[in-house]
């Protein structure tokens, strides 16, 4: 009886520090190719501020765990507040621009990825911080630019392969990322959203822990400009 007291105390115990130790094990910091977003069958529409500029946007930075699941909407109490990240607002509309339609000035975007995504990281940031990070993440990471360097630019009717693409990434950053494709209207793979993996402070790239799941890119891998994309608005 004692003995079974003592191990079911044991185990509480243990319970209470793993819940209070890891609220999550690394940050999925995902970005998108816009051109890619608008080549599609859902269409995009461009923010009420202007068509973005040509180059990756972010999508979110993503609290998960090392066994692949995450936590999502860990804080209602803690509700999206625009008053909070008003300094950072033309930056975040160049790059964390909004595409979904109808047309936004990305306020809606920022809500959804903050009180999804970023309430699970309350213990390493605040709404403020959470929007900083992921800004100096996209500065660090420059994927256009390490695309470019290997010669893959954003060219209509262009094909490249997985592994090259794959390999600018890596060679520039340090650490391989996750590629996602979609498909455009003509039923081409084409480069949609890049995943690559930050420490649990939120501050630097690590070698992935685990991978998304995602339908594999195929080896003919589109990268469309984005400068001659269209919005559903112009269609
Ligand atoms: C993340 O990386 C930074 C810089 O190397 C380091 O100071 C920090 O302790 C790391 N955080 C975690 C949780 O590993």
């Amino acid at each position: 009886m004692m003995r079974a007291l003592l191990i079911l105390l044991l185990v509480i115990q243990s319970v209470a520090i793993l819940t209070v130790a890891k609220h999550f094990d690394f940050f999925y910091f995902v970005q998108q190719w816009p051109g890619s977003y608008c080549d599609s069958r859902r269409g995009c529409c461009y923010p009420k501020t202007g068509k973005p500029a040509e180059d990756f946007s972010i999508h979110g930075l993503w609290p998960n765990y090392a066994d692949g699941s995450y936590p999502s909407n860990c804080d209602s109490s803690n509700p999206f507040d625009d008053s909070k990240v008003s300094n950072l607002e033309s930056v975040l509309e160049e790059q964390w621009p909004t595409l979904a339609c109808p047309s936004g000035n990305g306020l809606k975007f920022w809500r959804h990825e903050w009180e999804k995504h970023g309430t699970c990281a309350e213990s390493v940031f605040d709404e403020q911080g959470y929007f900083e990070s992921a800004l100096s993440l996209k500065k660090k990471a420059n994927l256009l630019h390490a695309l470019e360097n290997a010669g893959i630019r954003p060219v209509d009717g262009k094909f490249y392969t997985m592994v090259e693409m794959k390999d600018a990434i890596t060679k520039a950053v340090g650490f391989a990322p996750f590629i996602e494709c979609n498909v455009d209207s003509s039923g081409y793979h084409q480069l949609y959203q890049v995943y690559q993996c930050v420490n649990a402070s939120g501050s630097d790239f690590i070698e992935c822990p685990v991978f998304p799941h995602g339908r594999p890119c195929g080896n003919k891998v589109e990268f469309p400009s984005f400068s001659s994309a269209s919005s559903r608005d112009e269609l």
